[in-house]
């Protein structure tokens, strides 16, 4: 009999393997957990004996991949309410952004805040996701936009793995700082900022904004190329506000993912097909601006670009402490089915993070990051806005939420 850590059962399980049933439903399943990753996953009738140290039996409930929010800037300073409410008067974001409100307000904030509040700030704020079944999550600098601030940032952001998996990007080319020479900013962070970051081991994955309010093609293409020098995938927040090409450019690169995507023209979805670049749905800042221009959902399906969603929490466009309302929000507004969004938020994400390998789905060989939950289908998950829905969770087969 095979000794195990863990062993769930009377469970259906929705593996979210791609391919076979809808969701990868297994009925009656049976999942075996040793050292952390999933050992055996299969219908109950075809199970070997195990001997578990721990044991749970989830009548009949569903049990998911652990969520996986593959889009954040979940550290930051302060709060932007004020620019809430000057939207709501009529403001437009690039208006506030061009008067130097923005993202270099939540920058003033951040560099004033000590490491320490940082965290704490951001760990009231992540227990909002982990109370909703998330167990990785990505998380941004960019409110720094100096190299001691960054550093913080990146630091404040590994501080808070544990119950969650996780994931660093580099975002120094977020917004030119206030008062600075843009070229001697951008040079500042290719040359310096992100080879420390990096040395420090606090770099995953390299980011930046491509828009004609923030930063430019040939700007982008420098940090991407030091990226590469590096060894360091890139993903790209693209075409949001206005078609900069952003999606072709993160593709030409091989981007993990591209972001956003509102104004992505039909060359940009095509080239994310061929690169494999997966295309990370943001319904949250599409509300919270009250945009009308939709991301190319439909052709990004019809080529065969994996479609991620995620919260984009952030102060400014997208104050969203919740990825189940992504969930929803991408079906009610971007017309994702329920499917395809619980897609977006497991393997596909985990895509987008490089994780591809290790989280995701249920199979065996992969983490044991597992959500159960408290519906009586699947499709449950996309449909509530709000709720709480979590029965328990496990990361690496270590519960979370017990
Ligand atoms: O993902 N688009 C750029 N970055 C953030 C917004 C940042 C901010 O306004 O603070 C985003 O939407
Ligand atoms: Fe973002």
């Amino acid at each position: 009999m095979t000794r195990i850590d863990l062993l769930l059962s009377d469970c259906r399980a929705a593996t979210m393997v791609a391919g076979g049933a809808p969701y990868g439903v297994i009925e009656d399943a049976v999942i075996a957990v040793k050292d952390g990753a999933i050992l055996w996953i299969g219908p109950a009738s075809e199970a070997p004996e195990f001997r578990p140290v721990s044991a749970a039996r989830l009548d009949g409930r569903w049990v998911t991949p652990g969520l996986i929010d593959c889009h954040t800037h979940l550290v930051f300073g302060g709060d932007r309410t004020a620019e809430f409410e000057a939207r709501l008067g009529g403001a437009t974001y690039e208006e506030i952004a061009l008067a130097g409100g923005g993202i270099r307000s939540s920058v003033t904030a951040t560099r004033a805040a000590s490491e320490a509040d940082l965290i704490r700030a951001a760990r009231r704020r992540l227990a909002s996701f982990i109370a909703e079944g998330v167990t990785t999550i990505e998380i941004k600098s960019g409110y720094g936009l100096d190299l001691e601030t960054e550093l913080k940032m990146l630091r404040a952001a590994r501080y808070l793995d544990g119950d969650v998996r996780v994931v660093t990007s580099f975002l120094g080319l977020h917004a030119v700082p206030k008062d600075q020479d843009r070229d001697a900013y951008v040079a500042m962070i290719i040359d310096e900022a992100l080879p420390a970051a990096h040395a420090a081991g606090l770099v995953d994955i390299v980011d930046a904004y491509l828009e004609s309010i923030a930063f430019t093609p040939a700007e982008v293409s420098r940090l991407f190329d030091k990226a590469r020098s590096l060894g360091l995938p890139v993903r790209l927040h693209a075409d949001q506000l206005s078609d900069g090409g952003g999606a072709a450019l993160a593709a030409s690169y091989g981007a993990l993912s591209a972001d956003h995507l509102e104004f992505t023209a039909q060359a940009g979805v095509e080239a994310m097909a061929r690169a494999g670049t997966v295309a990370v749905l943001l319904p949250g800042a599409f509300v919270a601006l009250a945009e009308t221009r939709e991301p190319p959902v439909a052709a990004l399906r019809a080529a065969g670009v994996p479609m991620a969603v995620a919260s984009d929490c952030n102060p400014g466009t997208s104050p969203l402490l919740s990825l189940r309302a992504a969930m929803m929000l991408a079906c009610s507004q971007f017309r994702l089915t329920p499917e395809e969004a619980l897609a977006g938020t497991t393997r596909v994400a985990a895509q987008a993070l490089g994780l591809a390998a290790r989280a995701g789905t249920l199979e065996a060989g992969k983490a044991a990051d597992l959500a159960a939950w408290d519906i009586e289908r699947p499709a449950e998950l996309s449909y509530w806005l709000g709720g709480d829905l979590l029965h328990r969770s496990w990361r690496g087969g270590v519960p979370v939420v017990a």
